[in-house]
């Protein structure tokens, strides 16, 4: 076997958002929740991670680089991810170019891997999510692992609790499980992505200034020392996951959207019983909140629901396009661009819904008339610093197109 040989996978893996919130872990290291939960996978169209595996005996260790920069695989949840994937490796042959790996090379040899979000980091849109579902799901694909998704997702899971959820498209229950070495925490389908597929969502990217609490540190802090947390772990969340997953399988918008923004807020509520409190909506966040009760409570059945993870940003989920283009209106309606920013860059994703709006220039966001449910409502120009218009979408899936690869089929190496 000659040692210039590189063999890649390529997926993409979309992110996820909870509608039924993972807030508290049982056991650290393995990352065990203390609930069940359940998400809503978003479109990869629009917000996803590509992840290049590759591997060569002519590598010298594992390398990672992300959005084009190097970084360290020396972390305990990408070790835990790499230990569990080589140990799930099976034979791979490719037979055209005389290579074979047998199950057990795996061990000796190294990979490199790159990855690249279709969306900011920074913009704290659970990067984390996609980026360990994509991890595991291109590790397994490339060493011929012969686990489903499921047992993939209790991976992904280690590498963080929400990538589990990610595996899937459509909408997605993370099951906590009982047993003590974590097997069956892990992530299934509840419906796929065509079930429901009159749902628009739409995402408020919210300026912030203020550096957040990580997830894992805050979610630390709350079991330490939040009551409510018990309460609800033991108490709320149960009950609601068998009326969410009832909802989504009737398609009932009204209790969807009632349990969706309860969750959400009960999460934040979690937050500020922890000590010290935590604090991650913003008046922005606030804002974005009234403005979307208010409305509900104007037509008298839901329109619109909202919810917000560790972070200020709003993620509102409409009941259907109609729905979606009077909420587009609204939001820009009380969120403005700033001067210099142009319509173009201010929503993503996918623009059809500004044009159901009736909206094609900033001149037509400036002639948006008040909502009418609100008295005098005023205007915040640049509290939002972009809107994503998107939709509940597919899971995983390999990409066969070389061209789409992140890495060098000669060197292993990014493009
Ligand atoms: C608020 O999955 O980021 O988004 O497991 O420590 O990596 P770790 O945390 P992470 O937490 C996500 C919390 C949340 C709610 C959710 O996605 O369910």
């Amino acid at each position: 076997m000659a040692d210039s040989w590189v063999i890649m996978v390529t997926a993409q893996t979309p992110t996820n958002i909870a509608v039924i919130k993972y807030w508290g872990k049982r056991d650290e290291k393995l990352i065990l929740p203390v609930n069940d939960s359940i998400s809503v996978t978003l479109d990869p169209a629009h917000l996803c991670t590509t992840t290049t595996v590759a591997v060569s005996p002519s590598f010298a260790q594992d390398r990672m680089w992300l959005n084009g920069k190097e970084i360290s695989l020396s972390g305990g949840r990408y070790q835990n991810c790499l230990r569990e994937i080589r140990a799930r490796a099976c034979d791979v042959e490719d037979k055209e170019r005389g290579i074979k790996i047998s199950k057990k090379d795996w061990e000796k040899l190294h990979v490199h891997i790159a990855s690249y979000n279709n969306f900011p980091t920074a913009a704290g849109l659970a990067s984390s999510a996609a980026g360990f579902a994509c991890l595991v799901f291109a590790l397994a694909k490339l060493m011929n692992a012969k686990e489903d998704n499921s047992e993939l997702s209790a991976i992904a899971r280690q590498g963080s609790g929400s990538a589990c959820r990610s595996l899937f498209g459509g909408f997605v229950k993370w099951k906590m499980g009982k047993v003590e070495d974590g097997s069956d925490s892990l992530a299934v389908q509840v419906v796929d992505e065509k079930h429901w597929d009159d749902l628009v969502i739409i995402i408020a990217v919210v300026s912030s200034r203020q550096k957040e609490t990580s997830s894992t540190t805050g979610m630390r802090e709350t079991v330490e020392t939040s009551l409510l947390l018990q309460h609800r772990a033991k108490e709320i969340v149960p009950k609601r996951i068998v009326q969410m997953e009832e909802s989504i399988k009737n398609r009932n918008f009204a209790s969807f959207a009632h349990l969706t923004c309860a969750d959400s807020n009960q999460f934040h509520a979690v937050c500020m019983d922890t000590c010290p409190p935590i604090f991650y909506m913003n008046d922005t966040s606030h804002r974005i909140i009234s403005c979307v009760e208010k409305w509900n409570r104007s037509v008298g059945t839901p329109q619109v629901a909202y919810t917000f993870d560790a972070g200020p940003n709003a993620v509102l989920i409409a009941h259907n396009r109609k729905a979606a283009a009077q909420l587009l209106q609204k939001l820009l309606f009380y969120f403005p661009p700033n001067s210099d920013t142009e319509l173009n860059s201010y929503v993503l994703g996918d623009k059809s819904i500004l044009k159901d709006a009736g909206i094609e220039d900033l001149k037509d966001v400036e002639a948006l008339p008040p909502p009418p449910e609100i008295k005098d409502a005023p205007r915040y120009k640049g509290d939002v610093s972009y809107f994503i218009c998107t939709r509940p979408g597919q899971g995983p899936v390999l990409l066969s197109d070389e061209s789409q690869a992140l890495l060098s089929p000669e060197t292993g190496l990014p493009k």
